[in-house]
């Protein structure tokens, strides 16, 4: 009868210790795997932050190793009136990031929304010349060395038939609001890499080859510019991942770096688990084609981590679910395809 019963429960052991061991497998943070693989995984910062539960905290903290807020470093929230800054928030973001061995993206300095006061003007070129330089030596300056990338200039680029979007900024100071951006930005924080940051045109198309040429051209003028980033706001289903991948390999054949800035990928709601899987084969095939492309593509972040907390329901109507983890802050099918192609055989050398 013993000896049974020694190895029933030597097996007990056994199956105990490696159900622990799959269950500390599944748990590794997405943070540790994206640093084993010398890349960064982190999300948008939202105002939930803010909000007395903790759990969203322990969330970003638990699997990101770099963080960008979602708001609090815009136009209209960093600087609410023409010269009257509010740093508390951004303080919070970049003190939480130090205290949790974090990096920090910054979004952003220059663009044609949230930017009330500023696009009600109605200056003349040096007018505006001088806010968007007071601006930008303020906020870049303030976190000088501690910013890992800036956008600088968002989204200016026209989704129509024209080059440029007819933003504000281009009205009141011309085509060349963009390099000075990138100028005064490099002035306030010499250590930022500096990037043009903007969605539509994450594959190869009519837009991304207009933010190509835009940027093979900033360069040759010799503007301070580092990268582009590819916002990646995306609808199930619909994503080129080749496309994604050829895009990547032209702009880092211009020397510059490529993050993936804002991903979402969002589903029409109710989702079903049919849905929720082909979403996670889609974060995986995002997450390798970044992987693929080590030279240039370091940062990847989702436009917020957990669907409790999303812009998508209320810009989307009918649509959500789009992050990786879940109400719960448990792990989706989308989080596991981050999570398996960042644990994999390491592809193409990296
Ligand atoms: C969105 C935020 O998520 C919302 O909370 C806000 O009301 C509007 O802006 N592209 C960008 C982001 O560059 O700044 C936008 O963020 C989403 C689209």
């Amino acid at each position: 009868m013993k000896t049974p019963s020694r190895g029933f429960s030597a097996a007990c052991i056994l199956l105990c210790v490696s159900a622990l061991t799959v269950q500390t497998v599944t748990a590794q943070p997405l943070r540790e795997l994206a640093a084993k693989r010398g890349v960064l995984y982190g999300a948008a910062v939202g105002a939930a932050f803010w909000k007395p539960d903790s759990s969203y905290r322990d969330l970003l903290a638990r699997e990101c190793n770099v963080i960008v807020a979602e708001n609090e470093m815009k136009f209209d929230l960093i600087e609410p009136e023409r010269g009257r800054f509010n740093w508390t928030r951004a303080d919070d973001l970049v003190a939480f990031a130090e205290r949790n061995g974090m990096k920090v993206r910054g979004h952003n300095l220059v663009w044609h929304a949230q930017s009330d006061w500023a696009s009600k003007l109605n200056a003349g070129r040096d007018e505006m010349i001088a806010v968007m330089r007071a601006h930008i030596l303020a906020v870049a300056g303030r976190y000088r060395g501690k910013i890992l990338e800036w956008d600088v200039v968002n989204e200016a680029i026209d989704d129509g038939d024209d080059y440029l979007r007819d933003t504000f900024w281009r009205k009141a100071i011309g085509d060349d609001y963009i390099d000075l951006a990138f100028k005064f930005a490099h002035e306030a924080d010499p250590h930022a890499l500096l990037f043009y940051n903007d969605y539509g045109g994450e594959g190869m198309n009519t837009k991304s080859d207009k933010i190509y040429r835009l940027v093979k051209d900033m360069l040759a003028r010799g503007v301070p510019l580092h990268g582009v980033g590819i916002q990646c706001h995306f609808v199930a289903g619909e994503i080129d991942t080749a496309g994604i991948d050829t895009n990547i390999k032209r702009l880092a054949a211009l020397g510059l770096k490529v993050s993936v800035t804002e991903l979402d990928i969002r589903l029409k709601l109710p989702a079903d688990g049919a849905m929720l899987a082909r979403q996670g084969e889609e974060y995986r095939a995002l997450m390798n084609v970044f992987l693929k492309n080590p030279t240039c593509c370091t940062a990847f972040l989702t436009w917020g981590i957990t669907d409790t907390y999303s812009w998508i329901p209320q810009f989307f109507k009918g649509y959500g679910a789009a992050l990786p983890f879940d109400e719960n802050n448990a792990l989706k099918p989308a989080g596991k395809g981050l999570r398996d192609a960042l644990s994999a055989a390491v592809p193409d050398g990296k």
